[in-house]
């Protein structure tokens, strides 16, 4: 399972990298915005300064909504560095965009999936990777893990080279399930990743380990 952090904040990117354990990084507008940036050139230069941390597989999304403009922005944004995976809201031009895109030899996250419909669309498209936001699927009372299920079931059935990368989630339940489940790739805040690290029994135990060293070691 590749693990990429979803944030565009350099400091929490570079300690995720600084673990050994980063595939890549997923932005979106409000994760740009968070960290406050703003204007085409900053945009620009901040992907930039992401890509030269990471090794690959960096998300960066279009505003634009309608095809000409979705291309346009996308190829603009391709530009950037060999690393970029342009990322194209699940519409109707956004999945035309993203044929045109796979034609060309650009890759593309389909973001803001929501269904099985939506993921087969983006496959059949030619999407690189599809993004199912689990979380904001449990925040409406229905089940973000089970689309993962069945995404996986069906990019199976019909060997769809996309792959799902599992996005919005909230802690670590969500990425051990979708391990569990096949899930291609896991998208999460750098608090999730971290929070793995965690189990009081290892803490228990490392401290017994050093106090019986220190007991005969001094
Ligand atoms: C995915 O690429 C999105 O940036 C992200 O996972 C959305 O997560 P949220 O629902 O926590 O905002």
């Amino acid at each position: 399972m590749k693990f990429f952090i979803d944030t565009a904040n350099l400091n929490e990117i570079k300690e995720a990298h600084g673990l050994g354990v980063l595939d890549g990084v997923t932005t979106n507008p409000s994760l740009m915005a968070k960290e406050g940036i703003k204007g085409a050139d900053n945009i620009r230069a901040h992907y930039k300064a992401i890509c030269q941390i990471v090794d690959n597989n960096v998300s960066a999304e279009v505003i634009a909504t309608d095809y000409d403009n979705i291309l346009k922005e996308g190829r603009e944004l391709a530009k950037i560095d060999d690393k970029i995976v342009v990322k194209v809201p699940m519409i109707k031009d956004g999945v035309k965009a993203i044929k045109r895109f796979s034609s060309d030899g650009i890759r593309t996250n389909c973001t803001l999936v929501f269904s099985p419909g939506q993921a087969i669309l983006a496959a059949k498209a030619g999407a690189s990777y599809v993004s199912p936001f689990i979380g904001r699927l449990d925040d409406i009372a229905q089940d973000g893990l089970e689309l993962i299920s069945q995404l996986r079931v069906i990019y199976d059935n019909y060997n769809f080279k996309t792959e799902i990368l599992a996005a919005s989630i909230r802690h670590t339940i969500h990425l051990i399930k979708c391990a569990e489940i096949g899930a291609d790739v896991a998208t999460c805040p750098l608090k999730v990743i971290t929070d793995l690290l965690n189990h009081p029994l290892t803490d228990a135990g490392l401290a017994k380990f050093l106090a019986d060293h220190k007991k005969v070691n001094g």
